[in-house]
């Protein structure tokens, strides 16, 4: 193996032991930073999902609030909790977990929590900060892959060329975004683009977010190559795996983040970031 592994797991802890100072020290100002999560139905791997959530918050010192619905819950209905919550001076963050049940709009869910709670980073305003670099909140799991890119001395992407592929809301197009404003020269690639080898060769960072195994193989790379890889799928064995083939693609990359512990917990950790900031500017810290 040649490449360095990036361990999210690592980097998380460093990054939550850093938040909970923070939440102590607001706290010592008497705001105690809080986060809700939402859940609506039995989806089993949202279930586990929000049960990480809400455990890394406690674990941070951060207040958590765990509301959980039948799947029968109306639109209407969501919607009016959502509104409470953002009324609510308790709650500085609010993550409604997705997917959500067939009849009830996730967009029009999404629009209703407040941008000063807007923890997820999904809400409109939310992407349109991030895309003409105002204050916002950034999607928390492509910020944690910046954070990984920062942990290698990649901070400023300057002369650098990254190379996304998928053009997801959540995690391809904010991903492009914060690559640009790093300076990278950035190229996004997706189900409609033809020779994906072509681009990801020339490729400095690849950035793999495709929900697909196999897409980022080893003859795609340029040696030494950053790779980083959001997906999270199953194998033939039913074992966790992401976009990326790990095991070849760690022979040419000069780094490369596992899956699991790579990607995976900076996303937790990056919602405890921006709970954080969320409660921080509520507060005027
Ligand atoms: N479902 C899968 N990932 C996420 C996430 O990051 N946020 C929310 N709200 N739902 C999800």
């Amino acid at each position: 193996m040649t490449a360095q592994l990036i361990d999210g797991n690592a980097l998380s802890q460093q990054l939550r032991t850093e938040v909970a100072a923070r939440a102590a020290a607001l706290k010592a100002q008497g705001t105690t930073a809080g986060l809700a999560v939402i859940l609506v139905g039995d989806n089993p791997a949202s279930q586990v999902y929000v049960r990480n959530k809400v455990k890394a918050c406690n674990d941070a010192g951060l207040h958590s609030v765990l509301e959980k619905y039948d799947a029968s819950l109306t639109e209407a209905e969501l919607l009016a909790r959502v509104e409470a919550l953002n009324n609510d001076p308790s709650i500085h963050g609010i993550l409604v977990q997705l997917p959500l049940p067939k009849h009830i709009d996730d967009h029009k869910v999404i629009e209703a929590i407040s941008p000063l709670k807007d923890v997820d980073g999904f809400h409109v305003a939310s992407a349109g900060a991030l895309m003409v670099g105002e204050v916002g909140f950034k999607a928390c799991t492509p910020y944690g892959c910046m954070k990984m890119l920062e942990s290698i001395g990649m901070k400023d992407l300057r002369g650098k060329h990254a190379v996304v592929i998928g053009r997801s809301n959540i995690v391809g197009k904010p991903m492009a975004m914060m690559l640009l404003a790093a300076n990278a020269t950035v190229t996004v690639t997706h189900s409609g683009t033809a020779d994906l080898a072509h681009h990801t060769r020339q490729a400095d960072i690849v950035v793999a977010a495709v929900g697909k195994r196999n897409v980022l193989t080893a003859d795609m790379l340029k040696p030494g190559a950053v790779v980083i890889d959001v997906g999270m799928n199953r194998n033939d064995e039913g074992k966790l795996c992401g976009d990326v083939d790990f095991d070849g693609c760690k022979e040419v990359a000069g780094y490369i983040t596992p899956v699991p512990g790579g990607v995976g917990p900076m996303t937790i950790t990056m919602l405890l970031v921006n709970t954080m900031e969320a409660a921080e500017r509520a507060a005027g810290v």
